[in-house]
C-alpha cells in the first residue's frame, strides 16, 4: 500500500473530528505527505516531473474531497449525538418573563391609543415608503415648498417620486380615499427626515389625528387636545396655548405649546412659565378634502400631528432623543416597561 493509500484509509476510518485533525496534519500539514512529495519533484527529470506532479495533484484533489465530506458527516453525527443526550424541550414557554421590556415609544403609542379610543377614535396605519403624491401633493403642498428639499426628505428613487414619509399626514388622505365620512382616526407610525441632534433623529415617531364630520370646528379641536394632554400627563390642570402657524394642509393652522416648570431637575407639567411645543394642528384645508374625494361644502374637520418621542421624553424624563434608538439593553432595562402592564385609562396609564 502506498503512503497515499495508507493515509486515505486512515482518513476513512477516523471516528471523531480529533482523529480527522491528526490525519489532516499528516496529509496537508507543513511536513505532511503532500509537501514531502512535492519537494521530491526537484530531483526528477523534466518528463518524470510532469507525470509525478499530476499524480500528486490528483491525489491531493481526491484527499481534499474526502476530507471535506468526512468533516461534514462527523459534524452532523456529533450534533445528533449531543442532541440525543440533552433533554431540553425547546417548545416549553419562557420561565422568566422579567427579561423583556417594552420600549418607552411603544408604551407611549399604547397610552395615546388608549386615550383616544375612549373618545371614539380608531387606529389606522399607512406605509413608511410613501409616494410623493400622498406625502406632499395631495396635502396641498406647493411644488416649490422648502419641505420637499432634498436636505429634509429621504428620496428613494432618483425621479423623486418615492420617498420615506416625512410625516404621518399622508394617512389622512389614504383613510379618506378608502372610506366615507365621517372619519375619526389616529395613525401612529415612523416618520423620516434628514436631521440629527439631541432632539432630532433621522427616524422618529408621529401620531396623526383626523376628525371629519359635519360642523366640526376649532373648539372641538381644542377640547380634544385639552382632554388628551390631561389624560396623557395624568394631571387635572393643564396650561396650553395655541400659536398661529402655517401648514399647507390646514387652514387656519396652529402649534400647541404646553406650560411647564422645572423643580429639582424634574419637569412639572401644567404649571409654570416655560412653554414647550408638542404638536401641529389645524382645520383640514378644503383642497385636501377635494384631493381625498370628500365634499368640502358638506364636511369639515380638524387634524393634528403629535411628536410621540418628544412626549415620551417629557413624561418619562429622558433627555436625549438619540438614546431611544441606540438599542442599549441597560437603557431599555431602566426606561422600559413591564410587558404585562398594558396601559388602560381606567386602571392607570403608566402606574
Ligand atoms: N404634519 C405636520 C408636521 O409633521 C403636523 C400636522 C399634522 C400639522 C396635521 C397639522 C395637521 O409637522
Amino acid at each position: 500500500m502506498s503512503d497515499f493509500e495508507k493515509l486515505k484509509d486512515k482518513l476513512i476510518k477516523a471516528q471523531s473530528s480529533e482523529e480527522v485533525e491528526i490525519v489532516r496534519g499528516e496529509i496537508f500539514g507543513k511536513n505532511g505527505l503532500l509537501n514531502l512529495e512535492f519537494k521530491k519533484l526537484g530531483s526528477l527529470s523534466p518528463e518524470d516531473k510532469k507525470k509525478v506532479a499530476s499524480e500528486i495533484n490528483a491525489a491531493k484533489q481526491e484527499l481534499t474531497k474526502l476530507f471535506n465530506d468526512k468533516i461534514i458527516k462527523l459534524a452532523d453525527s456529533e450534533i445528533e449525538e449531543k442532541v440525543k443526550k440533552e433533554n431540553n424541550d425547546v417548545t416549553l414557554p419562557e420561565k422568566d418573563f422579567r427579561i423583556g421590556k417594552i420600549h418607552p415609544v411603544s408604551q407611549v403609542i399604547d397610552e395615546i391609543s388608549s386615550i383616544f379610543s375612549e373618545i371614539g377614535f380608531s387606529v389606522e396605519e399607512g406605509p413608511d415608503v410613501e409616494s410623493e403624491y400622498y406625502n406632499f401633493t395631495a396635502l396641498n403642498t406647493p411644488e416649490n415648498h422648502p419641505a420637499k428639499d432634498m436636505h429634509d426628505t429621504f428620496y428613494i428613487e432618483e425621479n423623486l417620486k418615492t420617498l420615506l414619509r416625512t410625516h404621518t399626514s399622508p394617512v389622512q388622505v389614504r383613510t379618506m380615499l378608502n372610506g366615507k365620512p365621517p372619519f375619526k382616526i389616529i395613525a401612529p407610525g415612523r416618520t423620516y427626515r434628514s436631521d440629527s441632534d439631541q432632539t432630532h433623529t433621522p427616524m422618529f415617531h408621529q401620531l396623526e389625528g383626523l376628525h371629519i364630520d359635519k360642523n366640526i370646528n376649532m373648539g372641538h379641536l381644542k377640547g380634544c387636545l385639552n382632554y388628551f394632554i390631561k389624560e396623557f400627563f395624568e394631571v387635572d390642570k393643564i396650561k396650553m396655548r395655541f400659536r398661529p402657524s402655517h401648514f399647507p394642509f390646514t387652514e387656519p393652522s396652529a402649534e400647541v405649546d404646553i406650560g411647564y416648570r422645572i423643580e429639582n431637575n424634574k419637569i412639572i407639567i401644567g404649571e409654570g412659565d416655560k412653554w414647550l411645543e408638542i404638536l401641529g394642528c389645524g382645520m383640514v384645508h378644503p383642497n385636501v378634502l377635494k384631493y381625498s374625494k370628500v365634499d368640502p361644502n358638506k364636511f369639515q374637520g380638524f387634524a393634528f400631528g403629535i411628536g410621540i418621542d418628544r412626549l415620551a421624553m417629557l413624561k418619562y424624563g429622558i433627555n436625549d432623543l438619540r438614546s431611544f434608538f441606540e438599542c442599549d439593553y441597560r437603557w431599555l432595562n431602566y426606561y422600559g416597561f413591564d410587558p404585562l402592564d398594558v396601559p388602560t385609562n381606567y386602571r392607570g396609564l403608566s402606574k
